[in-house]
């Protein structure tokens, strides 16, 4: 773990919870040594409503500081397809009730306004996570290009790489945040700001197995009953998908880079992401080992993609995490 005693990493949360994601805000908002300084949503895992509410009730409920904004209700450019309410439920949170009516309300600005005002506030000091799809990222970019170039880091849960058989989990080919809005990412990935993309070649290497969650819900406190009770329906998505015993830890894969990048190990390379065709989705790492002629690749920044994961140690950081967190709120 990073040292506690430097000044707390500034976070940007982009997400569209969602299961996973609740979980990886807890993991954010518990760590001692992140500053979370606000909640951006986007549609992915249910409509923006959905997650822009289920982002408000997660404030509500674990009395976060960071104020939510309401980002993207659609992708740049293909079309809206239905939400994965097979993987997160109708509600997003695994069908676990969620109040209609909240006492906490959404900021004012609309997200990706958030994140340029927040990257033109704090130069060189913002990370962006973002779990869901790239689309509040690109409309950033759009809007304000020359905030790439004030943003620390941009650590991203999408994508997949090959590594270990995990190329995709909505095609043969495709993540499902980079598939949602596969325009957003390009740019996203073009962009001059540095992204660390964590993708499903580590988070699938990485399960929380019932018996692990049965003891993050014995000792995690609120946080810990919450995780068991929304993650149900997510375990019995991925029993029958794809025959674990558990849940892979897709969302807090990316938080973990943040706290301890040595849990990963990662190559650098040019990335481009397919926008029509059957490869809609993938995601493409130019490799160094090798000269080619002129391609698309040629004259973009290098970024990093995780290729391995020590997952033992990410899981105990994480246990250790929401443990400690839910402690010291209890
Ligand atoms: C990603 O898609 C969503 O279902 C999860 O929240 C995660 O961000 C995994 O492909
Ligand atoms: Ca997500």
């Amino acid at each position: 773990m990073t040292s506690q005693s430097a000044a707390p990493i500034k976070v940007i949360y982009d997400t569209d919870p969602g299961i996973d994601d609740a979980m990886a805000l807890l993991f954010l908002e518990y760590a001692p040594q992140i500053d979370l300084v606000g909640i951006t949503t986007v549609l992915g895992n249910a409509s923006i409503d959905t997650t822009t509410h289920n982002a408000l009730y997660l404030k509500q409920l674990f009395d976060i500081a960071a104020p939510v904004a309401r980002g993207a209700g659609k992708p740049l450019v293909v079309p809206m397809v239905e939400e994965p309410h097979f993987v997160h439920g109708r509600n997003g949170l695994g069908e676990v009730p969620v109040p209609e009516t909240l006492s906490v309300q959404e900021h004012e600005l609309p997200a990706h306004r958030f994140i340029i005002d927040m990257v033109r506030k704090h130069p060189h000091e913002i990370v962006i996570v973002a779990v869901g799809r790239m689309t509040n990222l690109a409309l950033a970019l759009r809007e304000d290009p020359g905030i790439a170039e004030l943003v620390k880091e941009v650590v991203i849960m999408g994508g997949a790489f090959g590594f270990y058989g995990h190329s995709g989990n909505v095609t043969p080919v495709a993540e499902a945040n980079i598939i949602g809005d596969p325009h957003a990412a390009d740019e996203m990935f073009a962009a001059p700001w540095p992204v660390v993309a964590v993708g499903l070649d580590v988070t699938q290497e990485c399960v929380m197995t019932t018996a692990y969650m049965q003891e993050l819900r014995e000792k995690g406190g609120k946080a810990g009953q919450f995780f068991w009770d929304i993650s149900r329906f997510y375990e019995d998505f991925y029993r029958r998908a794809t025959g674990i015993d558990g849940i892979f830890v897709h969302d807090s894969s990316a938080v973990a880079y943040l706290l301890d990048p040595s849990l990963f190990t990662t190559r650098a390379g040019p990335i481009k992401v397919v926008t029509e065709g059957i490869a809609i989705g993938q995601t493409i790492q130019k490799s160094a080992l090798r000269s080619f002629p002129p391609t698309p690749w040629d004259g973009l920044p290098d970024q990093k993609i995780c290729t391995a994961v020590d997952g033992p140690r990410f899981l105990d950081l994480y246990f250790q995490v929401i443990v400690e967190g839910a402690a010291a709120r209890a």
